[in-house]
């Protein structure tokens, strides 16, 4: 096999041996942002909300667990369906738990910001140590009163009444974005946020699908406070940054021939695509249809040989998600990917630019790390190696898949992280890479 389970050292090692091409087809659940949009909306609306293909990743079950402790009625059945009754919510008994989801902590904040209780949430050890006081900010401004450790979870958030705020984000973040959007939706008048750079526009489509009418602009968001949710059916697209590795992997081998069923299209999320075609990775579109707002669609992919590029500025923040594994294939590209302006992949997960860099050398390749990004010269061949995923689940996936063009066996330590977006990753890797 391909891929194995390792019993040795720790349980979560997975070994991953070099492949020829990549083939097949593969539908993917749902993606992880629509997902924790639909359960936290879905548990504010009046009536019932069904949605199938609900994201099968460990963050948007946090999600529901604690959409369904503050009182909204969940119950999960088989294959990503999802039934949500709604309402209003209730002081929940205990704190409520994030687990690994900065997406769960940062946007539930705004939520209970605009709840007449006291909340507190916590999360692991690596959601402890990412930055809160960007939610704290404006929340604050906004009436609530919010404890925290220096910026740092657990929060404790005292809610209630709140008025509305113009906001302009220093950081190019959609959690900060939908955190004081979905405040709003609990003060009394506009609330509008103004973004430095425009990122996914989930918050904002859920919202009007939800019922809800949202303002847009260039780069800005805002809607009246006090309207009323009513329960959607939906079924949500495959997430396209789990997609991604996929392309990425078929994007390694001239004879990949690769489909990607009813994925994610939004275009605030298909930067990686753009980023792959023009790398050299040919796609054709199959259908496409708009759901509940949200553009989805079936694409093939083919393989070829891969040119270089910059990524910086506005693209480096569309692709805030899909920087790991383009800067994993870098190596294997003719001119080098370079990456800047990406400082936020410091203080994701992992500090992924410090695991990516640290991973890359491992496996023999030269790479130059900066505070914003990294340099990968291209035309380099890498050998299998010891991977440490730094338990985060990107890392994990991005190093599996430049382990398909590199010589000899890679094992990845901490493989289990992948649970976090997407636990089936490495069984489905291994069906649709050749060796
Ligand atoms: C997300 C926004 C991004 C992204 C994260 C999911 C979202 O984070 O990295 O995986 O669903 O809104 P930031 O808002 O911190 O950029």
């Amino acid at each position: 096999m391909g891929v194995s389970r390792s019993a040795m050292k720790d349980e979560s090692s997975v070994v991953v041996r070099p492949a020829r091409n990549v083939r097949g087809s593969v539908a993917i659940p749902g993606d992880k942002s629509v997902s924790h949009r639909y359960a936290m909306l879905g548990a504010l609306a009046e009536g019932t909300t069904r949605l199938s293909n609900f994201s099968s990743g460990a963050d948007c079950a946090s999600t529901l667990a604690c959409m369904a402790a503050l009182g909204a009625h969940v119950v999960r059945g088989a294959e990503g369906a999802v039934e949500i009754r709604g309402g209003a919510l209730h002081q929940p008994a205990q704190a409520l738990d994030c687990g690994n989801s900065g997406s769960t902590m940062r946007m539930l904040s705004g939520i209970l910001a605009g709840q007449e209780f006291t909340s507190e949430l916590v999360g692991d050890e690596s959601l402890s140590r990412r930055p809160m006081r960007r939610v704290m900010e404006p929340l604050t401004r906004m009436g609530a009163r919010i404890e925290a450790r220096d910026g740092h979870a657990p929060l404790r958030i005292q809610g209630g009444k709140l008025r509305a705020i113009e906001y302009h984000t220093p950081v190019a973040s959609a959690q900060v974005k939908s955190a004081v959007l979905l405040a709003g939706l609990f003060a009394e008048g506009e609330t509008w946020v103004e973004e430095p750079l425009p990122t996914r526009d989930h918050t904002e489509l859920a919202l009007e699908a939800f019922g809800v009418r949202v303002g847009r602009a260039v780069n800005r968001a805002g809607l009246r406070g006090g309207q009323r949710l009513a329960a959607i059916e939906a079924e949500v697209p495959g997430d396209v940054s789990s997609a991604a590795f996929f392309l990425c992997a078929a994007a390694l081998f001239p004879e990949s021939d690769l489909i990607i069923e009813r994925v994610l299209l939004n275009p605030t999320r298909t930067a990686v695509l753009d980023e792959l075609n023009m790398l050299g990775l040919r796609s054709m579109l199959l259908d496409a249809e708009d759901r509940q707002h949200e553009l989805v669609g079936t694409i093939q992919v083919f393989g070829g040989p891969l040119r270089g590029t910059v990524i910086a500025g506005a693209e480096a923040a569309a692709l805030i998600d899909e920087l790991p594994v383009l800067a994993a294939i870098g190596p294997y590209t003719e001119g080098g990917i370079e990456i800047r302006d990406a400082g936020e992949l410091r203080v994701k997960e992992s500090d992924r630019i410090a695991a990516v860099a640290a991973n890359l050398r491992a496996m023999g390749a030269k790479v130059e790390e900066h505070d914003d990004g990294l340099l990968v010269p291209g035309g380099q061949k890498l050998h299998g190696a010891e991977i440490d995923a730094h338990g985060d689940h990107r890392i994990a996936m991005a190093f599996a898949v430049a382990a398909l063009r590199a010589e000899g066996e890679t094992i990845i330590h901490g493989a289990d992280a992948a649970r976090i977006s997407y636990p089936q990753f490495f069984e489905v890797l291994n069906r649709i890479a050749e060796r």
